[in-house]
């Protein structure tokens, strides 16, 4: 593997950052333009909130470590969540009006999916990645539930990357965790559907 250091250290360069700020900022535009049209046909805001993130040149560095990449062709080409927008929603048919919308948008290139929501990971993960182009710059975004979110969040701080390794004891509580969590959306979808009346917004 081969990795330049100075090159990682100095990324994020103030050029840099405010490219890619702009990017997200285009993202998260996007999101409340989403929201607010979906408000003006039901009355309820989709959206609960929006995160973004620059990844620090920490997570750069172990990210190249741990796929043992080389940046030999450019960071920006190896590394695709350099810069990440989340989307935290209330059930699951938000998770695919926003991911269509956002696909519709001719402002963004949609450069990869991951379908983690129809296809979870063996630990239970969800959520829906999409890789965007904005302007020229990739943005990482994730969409999810606030169950979803819950769970990540918690498998975050006990799991994922941690080096230390898990009980059996553990790992069954998370995937029970996530079970439970994806029977607790469904309910969540019909819930919301019988509020807004399965308006026909997903159109
Ligand atoms: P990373 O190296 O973690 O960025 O993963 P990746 O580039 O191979 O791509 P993937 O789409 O699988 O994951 C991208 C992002 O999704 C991660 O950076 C996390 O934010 C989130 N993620 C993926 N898998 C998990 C998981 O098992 N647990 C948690 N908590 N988050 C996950
Ligand atoms: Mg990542």
């Amino acid at each position: 593997m081969k990795t330049n250091e100075a090159a990682i250290d100095s990324f994020w360069s103030d050029e840099r950052i405010a490219d890619y700020e702009a990017a997200m900022e285009k993202v998260i535009e996007e999101a409340h333009k989403i929201d607010q049209e979906y408000y003006a046909k039901t009355k309820n805001h989709p959206i609960r909130f929006v995160e973004k993130r620059r990844k620090t040149v920490e997570s750069i560095t172990q990210k190249l470590e741990r796929k043992k990449k080389s940046t030999d062709k450019g960071l920006e080409e190896v590394i695709h969540d350099l810069a990440g927008v989340r989307i935290i929603c209330f059930d699951t048919e938000q998770i695919d009006l926003i991911a269509k919308r956002m696909s519709m948008a001719k402002q963004f290139q949609v450069l990869k999916v991951k379908d983690y929501v129809r296809n979870p990971k063996q630990n239970g993960y969800q959520s829906y990645h999409m890789i965007l182009e904005v302007d020229g710059k990739k943005v990482e975004l994730q969409i999810r539930t606030i169950l979803m979110d819950a769970w990540s969040s918690l498998d975050s701080i006990l799991v994922y990357k941690k080096a230390d390794p898990i009980s059996d004891q553990m790992r069954t509580d998370i995937r029970k965790y996530a079970k439970w969590s994806r029977k607790m959306d469904k309910m969540v979808t019909n819930m919301m559907k019988q509020k807004t009346g399965d308006t026909n917004c997903k159109k």
